[in-house]
Parts: C-alpha cells; structure tokens; sequence
C-alpha cells in the first residue's frame, strides 16, 4: 500500500486538477523560413508553459478566425521594399483591407523581421502592429524589430511575450528553458542539424562562357562527416569573407591599419558593406562628427545612403575611429543561402550549387556581392567553405511522383529544378517535368545546358522551352514563353500539375504570377478576377510554389 505496483515508486499525491491550457494562436508571415521557424520555436516553448498553440502560416490564414484567437502572436518578415512574403500577400492583403474583422478581446504581440540593408525595416511587422490595435486589439508586449542576426534577440522577445500573455492563474507553469538552444533544431531530433560545418571545394567551373559579360559558379562541395539530410528544394547558407582589399580601405578610412586582429575579425565576422540608416545613428553616436549629424538631422540620410556602403560614409566623413566603434557601427556579418542544385541521390554526400557573382557600380565605385564574389573570386578546387543548411519545406516536389512539375527558373533560378530533376531521375518518377528557362544569350549563358539535353533524352525532362533575352532585338522572358504556351500549361494544371517558380523576386516572380493568370483569363475565357482566384487557389492548394530572393 502507498507503492505503485509496477515502478515501486511512492503513489503521487492526488494531482490538482488540470487547468485548461489557453489557446494561443501564433501566425507567420514568412519568405525564407526564419519567420517560420521562430513560431515554431514560439509554439514549442508555449506548449511548455501550460498554453494551447495553433501554427498558422499566412497562406492558410482565414483572416474571420481571428477574433477567436484571444491571444495572438504574429512574427513576420519584410521583403525587399516593404514587401510582405509572398505566400503572405493575400491574407495580409485582407487584414489590412476593409474587411478585417474587429480584434476586440484579442491580445496580441508581434514580432517583425527585416534586414537593415533594405530602406522600409520591418514595415510588415510594423503595419500589423498597428493594425491589431486599431480593429481593437490589445498589446501584450513590445514590438521588436529585428535584423538578421535575430535569432538571441527573438528568443528574449518570445520569452518576454509568452509571459506577458500568460493567464494570471498560469504562471506556476512556467518551466525553465534553455534559450540558447530554442529555435536551432537541435532540441527535435528529426530535424537536420543547423550548426554550420565546414567543407571542402571538389569542383569550382564557370557555368557561362568566358565571353559572358555573367559570371555563374558552379560549386560542389563535399561534406565529409556526410551531407546534411537535405531535401530538394532547401538552401544552403554560406557563410562568406569579406574582400581583404576593401577590409584594408576600411582600416585605412578609420586610422587603423596595422591592427592585424581587427583586420581578421572584419574579415570574417562583420557586415562592412551595408549602410543603413541606423548604421549612420551609430556612427555619429560614437564619433560625434557634427557633419554626419547634420547629413541626419536634414533628413537627406535615407537619400544618401542609397546606393552607398560603409567605406563611402567613412571616407565622406572621415574621423579617428577604435575597434570598439567599427564593432557598434556594424552588424554581424550575415551567411547568404542558395538553392540547393543537387539531389543526394545522385550526387551522396555532395551539395551543388549555381551562384551568379554579383558586380556593379554606383557613385563611382566598383561593389560586389559579398558571399558570391568571395566564391568566384577567392574560393578555388580544394579550398574550404562555412556552411549551414536552411531546410524550405515550402518548395518541395510533388509525394506523389506520378504528378506533373512545371518549373520556371530564370538564371541561377534554375538551380532547385537541376536537383528535381536530378531527384525524379533517381526515382524514375512517372510524371512529366516541364522547365522554363531565361538568360541573356544562348551561346554564353545556357547554364547546364547538356545536362538538360541528357535529361530530356533519358525522360527525366519532358519539355523545356528558353527565353533568351539578348539575343534579339525586343527582350524575350520566361513569361513570354508561359503566353505563348498558355494552352498547354492551363492543360497540365487542371491535370494537377505543381507549378515552381525561382529567381528573382522584384521582377520575374510577379511577372510570371501575371502570365499564368493571363493564361488562365484567355485560355479559359475568364475574368481577370476569376483568373485570379484560379491562380490564388492554386496557392493556397501548395501546387504554385516559389523560391524568390
Ligand atoms: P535581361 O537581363 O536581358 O533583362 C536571367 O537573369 C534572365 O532573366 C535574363 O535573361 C534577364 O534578362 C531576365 N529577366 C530580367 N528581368 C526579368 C523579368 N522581369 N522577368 C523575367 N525575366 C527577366
């Protein structure tokens, strides 16, 4: 009597009766995935602390829900100029349209991610904010707005906010949680490990020809420990140096060169390159320079930074600066993901990538993207690379492999579609693939050219069709191609065919979404409305998909 039977252990005393956990509904507007993976992280530390939460990705969100929420978390991201994520533009759309519903009794706080590189910071997550308060929300806990090195400062934010949302008789729930580890996937085993792993260059070829005024870098590395568990579809971080030379123009710019740590540690772990707002604000908060105060207090900071980058201010406005100030002016220097290229089931413990060395010009100075011109520039066969994998289960090839793939990828687009197709191949997947393909000109920029013609000999590409830009007089672009073929392709759709769409964002994305509208209106006679929600339902139903950067 007083044991357990089984265990031998002590009876427990007669439990208190269970409280009824309070539902709390996070929702994530999200493009590349961190969004995503903070509610996650939200919803996983709020289970912990005695409440009921509900994912909703912005997608699936049905806005008339949300009255019903009584407490809400919202993390979303910012995209390019002020953009909400893709996936997000409908719901978004509707809460900020006339007929969001009202939000009185709904508590709610909101966590916004942006990059300080682009001007409008944060505006999604700001706008939400604000929106909840308007239609009668109440705030639980402090916006936070943050950078790319989000992930310390969300993990206080989430702590904060669940516990500013927490029911008054809940607190004794509260469990200890270890922060350091919320959010890296390292506590859920089924997930691949996010800790970066260094590998080594096996091949390092120019994918244009040496008469391409592009410049494409196709990477395999190796991983020898074995490659991460990647799927189709995910990225790859890389996390890049900086160009020594522009390293010694900014020790020079600052008064100190000669400082051979300093210079190691701006090699490798600081963002020297973006000018923000707020990097001008901290520049002046440490220095005092009056001049660069007057350039914020004009209000013409904004203008002047466009195009410009950290040397351009330390030369414009030259001042006596420590280690201690290069390290309060910069953010840390953040890893940039690309699209996988490879399937692991052709390539085992390899990852392939496609990335376009990105050179310009503005106010007269030469710039280069920082991880794609360290990879083209200063990464050969046999050097090492910092790599993180970034898993996008938001891109992924049909379950069912009898299922037909539409996959448009201009450029470095085109990278996921080598991996499915190389993935269908290996599976010898029934359904048919269909790619679109777009550079400049056939004879320079066909990249991975004959793979594709192997692919579409051994029927693991049924059909591509090209958009080459230059090579006549009036442009030519994948969309072009989508009208041309609109029969076809509306055909394949109703078939049940995916649609994947990678590239770039601010143009060819939206372009494209028009075009498969279009081919809906013509080919189907429809309204541009009804076109609409044809393509609307195509994505809410995860069969158009995108990875656009
Ligand atoms: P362009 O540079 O000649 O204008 C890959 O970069 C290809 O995408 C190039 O052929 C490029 O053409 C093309 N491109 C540029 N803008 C585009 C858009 N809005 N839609 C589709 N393709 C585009």
């Amino acid at each position: 009597a007083g044991l357990d039977a089984a265990g031998g252990q002590p009876a427990a005393l007669p439990a208190a009766p269970p409280k009824a956990a309070a539902p709390l509904t996070v929702i994530y507007a999200s493009e590349s995935g961190n969004s995503e993976a903070l509610a996650g992280t939200v919803a996983k530390l709020a289970r912990k602390q005695g409440f009921k939460p509900k994912v909703v990705d912005f997608a699936d969100l049905d806005i008339a829900t949300l009255p019903k929420a009584g407490k809400l978390v919202a993390i979303a991201a910012t995209w390019g100029e002020g953009e909400p994520p893709a996936r997000a533009v409908r719901a978004y759309g509707e809460l900020m349209g006339e007929g969001a519903p009202r939000l009185d009794g709904v508590e709610f706080a909101v966590l916004a991610l942006g990059d300080t590189s682009y001007a409008e910071f944060c505006a999604i997550g700001k706008a939400l904010d604000e929106r909840f308060e308007a239609l009668g929300g109440k705030r639980a806990a402090e916006r936070a707005d943050l950078d790319l090195d989000f992930e310390k400062p969300a993990a206080d934010w989430i702590k904060g906010a669940l516990k500013a949302l927490a029911p008054a008789e809940q607190p004794d729930n509260v469990v200890a949680v270890d922060f350091a580890r919320a959010g890296t996937g390292e506590e859920d085993d089924a997930e691949p490990s996010r800790e970066p792993v260094v590998v080594e260059v096996v091949e390092h070829v120019n994918l244009n020809s040496s008469r391409s005024d592009k410049e494409t870098i196709h990477l395999a590395l190796a991983f020898e420990e074995g490659a991460p568990a990647y799927e189709p579809g995910d990225s790859l971080e890389i996390f890049p140096e900086n160009d020594p030379q522009l390293v010694d123009e900014i020790l020079n710019a600052a008064g100190l060169s000669g400082d051979e740590a300093l210079r190691k540690a701006l090699l490798a772990e600081r963002d020297i390159t973006t000018l923000s707002a707020a990097t001008v604000e901290r520049f002046v908060k440490a220095t005092g320079h009056t001049q660069a105060q007057t350039l914020i207090d004009s209000g013409e900071a904004k203008a002047w930074i466009e195009g410009r980058h950290l040397i351009d201010l330390l030369e414009t406005y030259p001042a006596k600066l420590t280690a201690e100030h290069l390290g309060t002016i910069t953010r840390p220097l953040p890893p940039r993901a690309y699209s996988i290229a490879s399937s692991r089931k052709e390539v085992g413990d390899e990852v392939h990538l496609a990335i376009a060395a990105v050179r310009y010009e503005t106010h007269g100075r030469a710039r280069s993207g920082v991880a794609s011109v360290h990879v083209a520039d200063r990464i050969r066969d046999g050097a090492k690379l910092r790599v993180r994998l970034k898993p996008n289960r938001h891109f992924r090839l049909p379950q069912d492999p009898a299922t037909d793939i539409i996959m448009v990828g201009p450029g470095t687009g085109v990278a996921p579609f080598r991996a499915f197709v190389q993935e269908r191949r290996a599976i010898e997947a029934p359904g048919r693939s269909w790619l679109f393909f777009g550079d400049r000109h056939f004879t320079h920029d066909f990249l991975y050219q004959l793979e594709w013609q192997d692919a579409l000999e051994d029927g693991s590409l049924t059909k591509i069709d090209v958009a080459f830009s230059r090579d006549q007089p009036e442009k030519v672009y994948v969309q072009d191609r989508i009208t041309q073929h609109a029969q076809e392709l509306v055909s394949w759709l109703d078939g049940g065919a995916h649609l994947y769409v990678c590239g770039d964002a601010k143009n060819m994305a939206k372009d494209v979404r028009a075009a498969v509208v279009g081919a809906y209106q013509t080919v189907k006679n429809l309204s541009a409305a009804d076109a609409e929600t044809q393509v609307a339902a195509l994505e809410r139903g995860h069969r158009y998909q995108q990875d656009v950067y």
